[in-house]
């Protein structure tokens, strides 16, 4: 950490204990203690992820001026932007904070979200840009709280947003991270593949999620050279994690990312017959095809003969003839 990167760090922690501050302790607060209230966070989630709120009069840039803080390390943070004439106002207006924290835990960015969404082009998110301090594809939402949880749990959970990672947290599951915003990263695949030994993912349940679970699966398998083992536990149609924890208690979540865990190659069993009649000869064959080359990937004779026992069952085939297709497709892998 350099001396410009150590500043930053200092800007971004005082940020957060303001916009903390103002949440809980003042009446510009009210709307956010009122819309996170409704949302079921508790008093002790706040605490524990320092959420804050910036209101809409615009608080950090008169605190920096009476700090007079240097013109060029304001402009470097992120936290402002900047007019036509080179002036900076607050970045972030009308939106509550989550602070978003480093590996070592010291706050590097902000994503703000908006009270109410409706009528307005405004982006539900905002996050801070790149910054000497903020590397989107490096940073991974609560790693630095999540890798302790992964010790004793073996596992991290990859969840699509950050309220999803703090309700599951909520809910005793504390090994739970977010990409920013951006999708999923090779870069974020090689901090995971060293921090632990399996990622399981947990996106939404909605088509948007399902299609999101395929791209992360074949990221990790491309970059994760052999440690990682990666499950997916699929929600119910129409449900984000966050919703699960409101609508069915904290028990019930644990129960389910622990009950629904399955392998990559029962989630593509299904995932693979969207948008395909498999009562059509052609394309039960396509399906097939994808499936078994999906199967040709396990590295466990017994597994890939429970799946082939599976589809010969399911489609009344000749499990002989499933075989020779994959043995096929194992001899284009190596
Ligand atoms: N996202 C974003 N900008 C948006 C919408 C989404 O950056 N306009 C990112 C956020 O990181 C968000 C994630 O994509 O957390 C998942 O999107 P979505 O499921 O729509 O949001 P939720 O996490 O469910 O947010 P909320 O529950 O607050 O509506
Ligand atoms: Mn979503
Ligand atoms: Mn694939
Ligand atoms: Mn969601
Ligand atoms: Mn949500």
């Amino acid at each position: 950490v350099d001396r410009e990167q150590g500043q930053l760090l200092d800007l971004h922690d005082k940020a957060a204990q303001l916009y903390h501050h103002i949440l809980l302790n003042t009446p510009a607060g009210e709307p956010a203690r009122r819309y996170l209230q409704k949302r079921g966070m508790s008093r002790d989630l706040i605490e524990k992820f320092g959420i804050g709120f910036a209101p809409v009069q615009r608080i950090l840039t008169p605190y920096c001026a009476q700090q007079k803080l240097d013109y060029q390390l304001m402009r470097k943070s992120g936290l402002f932007t900047e007019d036509r004439d080179g002036k900076l106002q607050d970045r972030f207006v009308e939106r509550v904070m989550f602070p978003i924290r480093n590996a070592q835990g010291k706050v590097i960015a902000f994503s703000g979200r908006l009270l109410n969404t409706a009528q307005t082009d405004l982006p539900k998110y905002l996050n801070s840009p790149e910054t000497p301090i903020f590397n989107k594809r490096r940073t991974l939402f609560n790693l630095d709280l999540a890798k302790k949880a992964a010790r004793d749990d073996g596992r991290l959970y990859l969840f699509e947003g950050f309220m999803d990672v703090i309700s599951a947290f909520g809910a005793g599951v504390e090994n739970g991270i977010a990409s920013m915003g951006t999708s999923f990263t090779s870069e974020q695949v090689q901090i995971i593949n060293r921090t632990t030994k399996q990622l399981d993912i947990c996106y939404d349940g909605d088509s948007a999620g399902q299609n999101a679970i395929d791209r992360a699966i074949s990221l990790v398998q491309d970059h994760q050279n052999g440690h990682l083992n990666v499950q997916v536990v699929q929600l119910p149609a129409g449900v984000d994690p966050d919703e699960y924890v409101q609508q069915n208690g904290a028990a019930k979540f644990r129960e389910y990312v622990h009950d629904q865990e399955e392998t990559t190659t029962d989630f593509y069993l299904r995932f693979l017959r969207n948008g395909r009649n498999l009562n059509n000869q052609q394309e039960l064959m396509t399906y097939l095809d994808a499936v078994l080359k999906e199967i040709a990937r396990l590295d466990t004779p017994l597994a890939q003969d429970m799946y082939l026992s599976k589809l010969a069952d399911e489609f009344k085939l000749d499990k002989a003839a499933l075989q020779g297709q994959l043995r096929q497709f194992q001899g284009e892998l190596h």
